[in-house]
């Protein structure tokens, strides 16, 4: 066991940047960002930004980039980790967005749309804020059986601390079918709409110390604080064992599947 040192640091868009980005939502930005084929001069809405690494990571091949999210923290980190870049953030909820009509060339989405309470009414907005002929690049979580980082994570926080905790955890992949998504998308207006199952292998070669990471970056990162260091040792190893053949006793090499949606605006 590696983690009897385990201390809560930082608050937990800090922790999120930390742990969670480098491994999970940085690999999916490059992988988005590709889809989307911006050109340096485009403008870039990332919506539902979190700490902003699709804008940042965007904003360094010459695009101008805006990110909005309501969480403010969140919205802290992505504004301290873009010194210097053409990047900027706002409050905003991605159902009544901030923004002018017709301001983007394209707008990325990177696991926000499962968390929006109207989804409908969000895509509507979205491509009110896209410009005629632009684009709409969305990535989603697909199922927990087709996920085992969020998979390990409700079995382990179910037996621990009741099915009741793991409610956050299964949002992530609350919006798994790629009809429904594609319906969404034509409902709101969007033409062309193409939605892609992709897989991504991601890969945390010290798979410990990254279970570690993602118990802090947790909904229940406060109750995992509270435990004594055996019990935080035996969910750690729980967390670990759910991954399966996924961990080789050292790194965790795992797929990540979600359903990519590309959708344009007519001209
Ligand atoms: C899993 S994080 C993804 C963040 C970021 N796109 C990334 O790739 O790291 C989900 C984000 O959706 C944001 N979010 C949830 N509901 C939202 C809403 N109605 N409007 C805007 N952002 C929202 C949350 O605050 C959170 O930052």
């Amino acid at each position: 066991m590696t983690n009897t040192e385990w201390q809560l640091s930082g608050n937990m868009a800090e922790r999120y940047e930390e742990y969670l980005v480098p491994v999970i939502f940085a690999p999916w930005a490059n992988d988005v960002i590709v889809r989307a084929d911006l050109a340096s001069g485009d403008s870039l809405l990332d919506l539902a930004c979190g700490t902003g690494i699709v804008a940042r990571l965007a904003a360094q091949s010459g695009v101008t980039a805006t990110g909005g999210d309501i969480n403010l923290g969140m919205l802290a980190v992505a504004k301290e980790r873009s010194a210097g870049l053409d990047a900027t953030f706002h409050s905003a909820d991605a159902q009544r967005l901030p923004f002018d009509d017709e301001s983007f060339d394209v707008v990325i989405c990177q696991q926000g749309l499962q968390f929006f309470p109207d989804k409908l009414g969000a895509l509507s907005e979205c491509l009110r804020v896209i410009k005629p002929g632009g684009q709409a690049v969305f990535c989603t979580a697909r199922g927990l059986e087709e996920n085992p980082l969020m998979q390990a994570q409700v079995t382990a926080f179910g037996r621990h601390f009741g099915e009741e905790t793991t409610g956050a955890i299964r949002a992530v992949c609350g919006f798994p079918d790629p009809d429904e998504m594609r319906s969404v998308f034509e409902g709101a207006g969007f033409g062309q709409v193409a939605v892609e199952k992709v897989v991504l292998d991601l890969e945390a070669e010290d798979g410990s110390a990254f279970v570690n990471g993602l118990m802090m970056a947790t909904p229940v990162a406060d109750r995992i604080a509270a435990m004594t260091p055996a019990d935080r040792a035996t969910l750690h190893d729980d967390i670990l064992k759910g991954f399966g053949t996924w961990y080789d006793g050292s790194a965790l090499r795992f797929p990540h599947s979600a359903n990519v949606v590309l959708a344009s605006r007519s001209a």
